[in-house]
């Protein structure tokens, strides 16, 4: 039994407005400059036709920030770090969960930690171990991949994944993951419509996707909302070439291959284009 209590919350829309074409745009961004230098990395983002992989929505505006969830009583910190939580023996449906994690100027963050933890296909969770706990970071590009099963139900609650969310130096974000189609959707006063990811079957399981919009400011560069953080040099619309030094974001980078930089392609993001020293 679950203690979580139940609050009511305002009825949210489903926020569908830039987010396909700015993920689209971040995909599109981190797999170029891959692409100049070619090499094996270029698979990840491309599918087996060479067409982009299908893209879902993401992040909008950048005015949305992924909405906040009570904790509950089960979560356990010094989770084990992991991508899977499979382990021998664990019955239920293989689920994995992949997506971004972005800040409020929708630009991908990169280090970002994320702590998930679940109930099993019972609805128990596990109190006294870290079965379904697991924590992980966000690669270069802001992604992240969880391979898990679907959490069963327990009383008073519709099916859901805890997690938190941090980009680094950042204050936590506490929130829940639900899946689409489920009656208890309705009824469970938790339950948030912004929170739902996108779930499809898969190869021997379900297949889904959320990508998460951090309360961080981000600099957009010029022509974006915002202003430029302190300690950055770097600058979309220059051209820079091999060897040039920039800071961003209060670090130094050292430009690896001459591109004239754009949004989207900022140091940290695209490590092909810009090495950290
Ligand atoms: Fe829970």
């Amino acid at each position: 039994m679950d203690s979580e209590t139940h609050s009511p919350h305002p009825e949210h829309p489903r926020h569908v407005t830039r987010k396909t074409v700015l993920r689209a745009a971040v995909a599109a961004t981190a797999a170029f400059p891959v692409a100049l230098i070619g090499g094996p990395a270029l698979a990840r983002t491309l599918g087996t036709t060479g067409a982009a992989v299908p893209l879902t929505p993401s992040c909008d505006d950048g005015d949305d920030p992924t909405p906040d969830q009570i904790e509950g009583p089960y979560f356990k910190p010094n989770s084990p770090q992991r991508t899977s939580l499979l382990e021998p023996g664990l019955p239920g449906t293989r689920l994995t969960v992949t997506g971004y994690v972005f800040g409020r100027a929708c630009l991908p963050v990169a280090g970002a930690l994320l702590d998930f933890w679940q109930a099993d296909t019972d609805g128990t969770y596990d109190n006294t171990g870290f079965r379904l706990r697991g924590h992980q970071y966000t690669d270069s590009r802001g992604s992240f991949a969880l391979t898990t099963i679907v959490p069963g139900l327990y009383p008073g609650r519709t099916r859901h994944i805890h997690v938190k969310v941090q980009a680094p130096g950042r204050p936590v974000l506490t929130t829940q993951l639900y899946f689409p189609n489920e009656p208890r959707n309705n009824t469970d006063t938790i339950f948030d419509p912004r929170l739902l990811m996108t779930v499809r079957d898969g190869d021997g399981g379900r297949e889904a996707a959320f990508d998460f919009v951090l309360d961080v400011p981000q600099d957009p560069g010029p022509g974006g909302p915002g202003t430029p953080s302190p300690g950055t040099t770097w600058a979309a619309g220059t051209a820079y070439k091999a060897g040039d030094r920039v800071t961003y974001g209060g670090r130094a980078y050292v430009c690896l291959q001459a591109h004239t930089a754009q949004p989207g392609w900022e140091p940290p993001s695209v490590p092909a284009l810009w090495r950290a020293g």
